[in-house]
C-alpha cells in the first residue's frame, strides 16, 4: 500500500457506476489503485468509458451488467464472479431509481420497484458478496440520501427505501463485524447529476444558483466531490466507521435554517455573516458597557 495508492492490489464493486456519482466513485477508487467492477442496467457505452478511465489509472477493470429489479440478475452477476474467483474488498452499493411523486399519487409498483433495488436487493447483494469480502476482511459502502433526514418533496418513497437499506447497515455492521467485513452507510447531500438535471428541468440553473449562493461551501456538490467521502469510508482505516451512517454534505443540512431564508432572498446579503465581535452576548459582564 502506498500513500496515494491505498487501495492498490484491491477490488471494488460499484453498482449504477455509469453515470453520475457511482461513476466518479468508480474512478476516483482506481485512481487510488482498486481494479473496478462498474455494474450498469442499460447504458453499456458509458459505463465502457468508465471502465477505461479506471483502466487507465489502475489495468484490470471491467463493466458488468446487473438490473437490480430482478433477483435473477443479482445471483447471476454473483455467480459471474464466482466462477472467475474474484474476491472483492470493497462494495459500493450506489445504484437507485424511484418515482419522485407524493405519497398519495404512488403506484404499487413504483413502490415495489423502489424497495427492490434499495432494501430487498441491496440485502441479496451483501449476502452474496459475504463470502467474496469475508478472506479479504471487505466492507459493503451503502449510499443512502438527504431525504431520509429532512423532507423533500416527491423523495417520500425512496427516503423510505433508503432508511431500510440504513436499518440494514446497521444490522451488517454488528451481524459481519465479527465475521471480519464491516458495512458503512454514506449519506450525500445535493449532487448535480444528470438524474438531477432531468428532475428539476427549468428550476435546475435556480437550484445550482441557490447553492451557490447558500451553501456552507458555496458551491452545488459535483458527483466528483460527494465521490471523495465514498473514498474515504473504503480506506482499510475506515473500519471503525462500521455501522456508521456518514453524512457527506459539506453541512447543507445542519445550515438548513439559514439557507432557507437566503436562497428565497428574506435575509439580505450583509445579514449572511453579520459582524457579532461586538454583540452584547459575547461581552463579559465586566465589560465597559458599550
Ligand atoms: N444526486 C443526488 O443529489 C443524490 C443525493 C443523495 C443521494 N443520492 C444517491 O446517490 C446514488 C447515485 O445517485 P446519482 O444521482 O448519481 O444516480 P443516477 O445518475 O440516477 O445513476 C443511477 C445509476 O444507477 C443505475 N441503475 C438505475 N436503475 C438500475 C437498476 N434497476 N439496476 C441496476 N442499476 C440501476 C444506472 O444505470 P444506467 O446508467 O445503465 O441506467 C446508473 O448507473 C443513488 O443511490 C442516489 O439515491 C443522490
Amino acid at each position: 500500500m502506498s500513500d496515494t495508492r491505498p487501495l492498490e492490489g484491491q477490488r471494488a464493486l460499484v453498482t449504477g457506476g455509469s453515470r453520475g456519482l457511482g461513476a466518479a466513485t468508480a474512478r476516483r477508487l482506481a485512481g487510488m489503485g482498486a481494479e473496478v467492477i462498474v455494474t450498469y442496467r442499460q447504458r453499456h457505452s458509458e459505463a465502457a468509458e468508465v471502465v477505461a478511465a479506471c483502466n487507465d489509472a489502475t489495468p484490470g477493470s471491467r463493466a458488468e451488467q446487473l438490473d437490480l429489479l430482478e433477483e435473477d440478475s443479482v445471483r447471476a452477476l454473483f455467480e459471474r464472479l464466482t466462477d472467475r474467483g474474484d474476491e472483492l474488498d470493497v462494495v459500493v452499493a450506489n445504484a437507485a431509481a424511484t418515482a419522485f411523486k407524493p405519497l398519495l399519487e404512488l403506484k404499487m409498483h413504483q413502490i415495489d420497484k423502489t424497495f427492490a433495488i434499495s432494501v430487498r436487493h441491496f440485502l441479496l447483494v451483501s449476502q452474496l458478496a459475504f463470502p467474496l469480502l469475508q478472506p479479504r476482511s471487505g466492507r459493503i459502502v451503502a449510499i443512502s440520501g438527504a431525504d431520509t433526514v429532512g423532507y423533500i418533496p416527491g423523495h417520500g418513497l425512496l427516503a423510505a427505501a433508503k432508511a431500510g437499506m440504513e436499518t440494514i447497515v446497521k444490522y451488517l455492521a454488528c451481524e459481519l463485524g465479527p465475521l471480519g467485513v464491516t458495512a458503512v452507510g454514506v449519506l450525500p447531500g445535493f449532487i448535480d447529476t444528470e438524474s438531477i438535471q432531468l428532475m428539476t428541468g427549468p428550476f435546475h440553473a435556480k437550484l445550482i444558483a441557490a447553492e451557490e449562493r447558500t451553501h456552507p461551501l458555496r458551491a452545488a456538490a459535483t458527483p466528483d466531490d460527494a465521490s471523495e467521502a465514498v473514498a474515504l469510508v473504503c480506506l482499510p482505516e475506515a473500519r471503525w466507521l462500521n455501522g456508521q451512517i456518514v453524512q457527506n454534505d459539506g453541512a447543507g443540512l445542519f445550515a438548513y435554517m439559514g439557507r432557507f431564508g437566503q436562497a428565497w432572498s428574506m435575509v439580505p446579503d450583509e445579514m449572511v455573516m453579520p459582524d457579532v465581535s461586538d454583540a452584547p452576548m459575547l461581552r463579559s459582564t465586566d465589560d465597559p458597557p458599550a
